[in-house]
C-alpha cells in the first residue's frame, strides 16, 4: 500500500506526510512545484491538475518495496470548475491503476448538491468506492503563511470582513490526523468529516490571542465586503481569488462558520489543538 498526496507542498499534505512517515507507510508528494518545494527527503513528482501528461508520473514511481498507489489525497487546484480534472483523474486512476480509496479535502460549503468540491463527492458516491470527505473550517496556518503573516509582522495589524462571526479555526496538523486516519484505517470511513478547532473565536479573539503570544499589540481591522476585495485587488490577488475570499469573509460574518463538534477527538483520539498553542509555536514567523 502507498499514498498518493496531491497539493503535495500545501499546508495538509506536508503534515500527513509527516505522520505517515512516522507510521512507515511509503507515500508521494504531487503537486507543480513539490520536486523543488517539499521537504528534503521527502518523495515528491511533478504533477499538474491541468496537464494531462503529469496524471501517470506518480504511478511511474518505485516505491522502495514494491508497494503500488491504492489511495490518494485529493486537493483542489485553484481554478474555475476544478471537478472536471478531479473527476477526470478519478476515472483514470481507478480504471488504469484500480486505486481503491479517495480522501477529498472540501470546505464547508461543500454539499453533493451543489457545484465545487461537492462535483467530486457526488462524483465518488456514484462510483461507489471508498472514501472520505474532509470539510475543515478556516486553518490556523493561514495566520501564519504569505501576506496575513506579513501584515501581522509588519504592521499588527489582521484585515478580515468577517466583522464579529465566529470560526472554530482549526490546525492543519488536525486536519492531517483525521486524514491520515482516513487513508489509513483499514475499514475506510465512507462518511464526511467536518474538522474543527476546539473553540468558537472572531477575529478579535485571535487578534488578542496573538498579541498576549507576542507581547505586543495586534489589531483586527474590520472591513466593509467591498473594502476587502479592493484591499485584495490592490496586493495583487486575482478577481476570482479576492471575490472567492471576500465572498467566504461575508458569510462567516453572517455566523456561517459557527459550529463546534467533536471529530478530531473522536477520530484520533486526541482534541484538537488550540489557538494559544499554535501562537506559541508560531512565534518567530510574527
Ligand atoms: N485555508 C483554509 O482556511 C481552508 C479552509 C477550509 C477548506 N480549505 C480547503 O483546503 C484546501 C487547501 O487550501 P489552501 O488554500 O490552504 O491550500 P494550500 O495549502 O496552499 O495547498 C494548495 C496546493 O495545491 C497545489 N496546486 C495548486 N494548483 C495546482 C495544480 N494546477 N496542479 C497541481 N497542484 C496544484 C499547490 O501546489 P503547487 O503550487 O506546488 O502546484 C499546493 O500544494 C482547498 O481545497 C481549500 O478549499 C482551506
Amino acid at each position: 500500500m502507498a499514498i498518493l498526496l496531491t497539493g503535495g507542498t500545501g499546508k495538509t499534505s506536508v503534515r500527513l506526510a509527516q505522520f505517515l512517515q512516522k507510521a512507515n507507510i511509503p507515500f508521494l508528494l504531487a503537486s507543480r512545484g513539490a520536486r523543488s518545494g517539499a521537504p528534503t527527503g521527502m518523495p515528491a513528482v511533478h504533477f499538474d491538475w491541468l496537464d494531462r501528461s503529469t496524471w501517470k508520473s506518480p504511478f511511474e514511481h518505485r516505491f522502495p518495496g514494491g508497494d503500488t498507489i491504492s489511495a490518494i489525497y485529493l486537493m483542489e487546484p485553484l481554478v474555475a470548475e476544478p471537478w472536471e480534472p478531479m473527476n477526470a483523474f478519478i476515472d483514470y486512476t481507478l480504471k488504469e491503476h484500480k486505486v481503491a480509496r479517495f480522501v477529498l479535502v472540501a470546505g464547508s460549503s461543500a454539499d453533493p448538491s451543489r457545484p465545487g468540491m461537492g462535483r467530486v463527492w457526488q462524483h465518488l458516491l456514484d462510483l461507489g468506492v471508498d472514501y472520505c470527505v474532509l470539510r475543515p473550517s478556516w486553518f490556523m496556518e493561514n495566520l501564519s503563511d504569505g501576506d496575513t503573516a506579513a501584515l501581522i509582522r509588519e504592521h499588527g495589524k489582521i484585515y478580515t470582513a468577517c466583522g464579529n462571526g465566529k470560526i472554530p479555526f482549526v490546525s492543519a496538523i488536525d486536519i492531517a490526523a483525521v486524514a491520515f486516519r482516513a487513508l489509513t484505517n483499514p475499514t475506510s470511513p465512507n462518511c464526511d468529516y467536518r474538522v474543527l478547532g476546539p473553540e468558537l473565536l472572531t477575529y478579535d479573539e485571535v487578534a488578542h490571542k496573538l498579541a498576549a503570544a507576542l507581547g505586543r499589540p495586534v489589531e483586527h481591522v474590520h472591513l466593509s465586503g467591498e473594502e476587502r476585495y479592493q484591499g485584495l485587488i490592490n496586493a495583487g490577488v486575482s478577481e476570482y481569488y479576492a471575490r472567492f475570499i471576500v465572498n467566504l469573509e461575508t458569510a462567516a460574518a453572517t455566523g456561517f462558520e459557527t459550529r463546534m463538534n467533536t471529530t478530531v477527538e473522536e477520530v484520533t483520539g486526541r482534541p484538537p489543538r488550540s489557538l494559544e498553542l499554535f501562537a506559541s509555536e508560531h512565534r518567530s514567523v510574527w
